[in-house]
């Protein structure tokens, strides 16, 4: 049971509350909604099935579990992969987790209260185009995690983001009741729930799909590790699709809380990656003129929650290559974790940057840190997805894979229930992914 916490752990994170808002609103808002519900249950459950089950059967973590249950040099590219993928995620990951710390600390001194949209926007405006704040923070953040990582005592903070979580979620549903009663907000619920499909475009598919990857932690290795420690009588489509509905969740209500401050305070939907960090300060600025006490309480315990959930996954991030190099290079934890805190915190600062004295720098209209994010969800998941499902789907035998998926015959999941998931895994993730992906570099 407690495997299930950890993954819906390592899902739940930033790409929840921070990249599903912005996404969304630069992808077709409630046209993007339904393109993703749609690519997670037919695209990303069958992959995270797919994940679970090479975890399982090899009984490896990320970089050895294809190439033990079938030899040959491409999976162990494969799982080299699922190495690099995590860590170039890291450079920029811990660049948002950076942001939380700093937005801890405004509210701890309370600048969000009685302030009025534009200044609200300001105020992330001027944090972000600074070059030093962003950066001090970015370090200090990816330090944090670094530590904890190489003390070897993360599971103190999985303890800890066990409580936040929760919080976390009820704090969001506050949130939501709140920004009801914000005047102009019904127009971010109907821009959320209200479907318009002349908002679809092709790019709409391979974002949605993207972020249903990046929110469920696929095609980087993370469930594939946590497969390795799912125990042989549970359930692993049971777990897979639990996990699935606990992330969309999530998200969902995170857009419900975010859509309606942002159309309330008269913001873009569109405005990209600050989105975030610009609405929710204005919903506790507006609470703040009803109970100073009471929006500071809920700004600092929403950004505490945050900034444990960002660190959980900071640091599953950072692991799946400090046990490569401890593993397979013969290294300390402590040398190899800040010799990743080195190179992605390095990495990181240029994406950093690329918010202020950088941002001139672009390539097709994107800055670098959107590079990076664009690469790392659009390119990289999408190929390892690709790659889990075919290897699941045509290089094992299916015995074995009927045999890991229902337990031997014992489970539910047997049956028609397990062609289904078969047929999801084999056919359709294969081709979706794969036809997702080329329209990415055709458009
Ligand atoms: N799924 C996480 C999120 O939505 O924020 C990101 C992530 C964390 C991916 C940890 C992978 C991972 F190992």
């Amino acid at each position: 049971m407690a495997v299930i916490f950890a993954m819906a752990g390592s899902a739940i994170g930033l790409g929840n509350i921070w990249r599903f808002p912005y996404i969304l609103g630069e992808h077709g808002g409630s046209a993007f909604l339904i393109v993703y519900i749609a690519a997670t249950l037919l695209l990303s459950l069958p992959v995270f099935v797919a994940e679970v089950t090479i975890g399982r059967r090899s009984r490896r973590s990320a970089y050895g579990a294809m190439a033990a249950l079938e030899s040959g040099r491409r999976w162990k590219i494969a799982g080299a992969l699922s190495v690099f993928i995590p860590l170039f995620i890291l450079c920029y990951y811990s660049v948002i987790g950076g942001w939380s710390l700093d937005f801890l600390f405004k509210s701890v001194t309370n600048q969000f209260i009685r302030q009025t949209s534009e200044e609200v926007t300001g105020l992330f405006g001027s944090f972000i185009t600074s070059t030093w704040e962003p950066i001090i923070m970015h370090l200090a953040f990816l330090a944090i995690c670094t530590a904890i990582i190489a003390k070897g005592v993360k599971s103190g903070i999985e303890k800890f983001s066990k409580y936040t979580i929760p919080v976390l979620f009820v704090l969001i549903v506050v949130m939501i009741v709140y920004s009801a009663t914000l005047p102009g907000s019904m127009d971010g619920f109907r821009y959320l729930l209200d479907p318009d499909f002349s908002q679809l475009d092709a790019k709409t598919f391979v974002y949605a799909l993207g972020q249903s990857f990046y929110s469920m932690s696929l095609g980087m290795g993370a469930i594939v590790t946590y497969g390795s420690y799912v125990k042989k009588k549970e359930n692993i489509v049971a777990t897979s699709v639990g996990t699935a509905i606990s992330d969309m969740l999530f998200a969902i209500l995170a857009g419900m809380a975010i859509m309606p401050a942002v159309f309330a305070a008269g913001m873009e939907p569109g405005a990209g990656p600050g989105l975030v960090f610009c609405s929710v300060p204005y919903i506790f600025s507006t609470m703040g003129a009803i109970s100073p006490i009471l929006s500071s309480l809920v700004a600092v315990l929403f950004f505490v929650a945050i900034l444990a959930a960002a660190a959980t996954s900071c640091i599953s991030l950072q692991e799946v290559g400090v046990s490569y190099f401890v593993e397979h290079r013969g290294m300390t934890r402590k040398k190899a974790a800040w010799l990743l805190f080195a190179i992605c915190g390095s990495l990181g600062v240029v994406c950093s940057l690329s918010f202020g004295p950088l941002s001139g720098v672009t390539l097709v209209g994107k800055n670098i840190f959107d590079l990076f994010d664009w690469f790392a969800s659009n390119v990289l998941l999408l190929t390892l997805g690709f790659i889990v499902a075919v290897f699941v789907g045509f290089v094992m035998k299916k015995e074995d894979v009927k045999d890991e998926i229902t337990n031997g015959g014992t489970n539910r999941a047997t049956g028609w229930i397990f062609e289904v998931v078969y047929f999801l895994i084999k056919w359709v993730a294969p081709i979706g992914i794969l036809g997702i992906f080329v329209t990415n570099f055709l458009i």
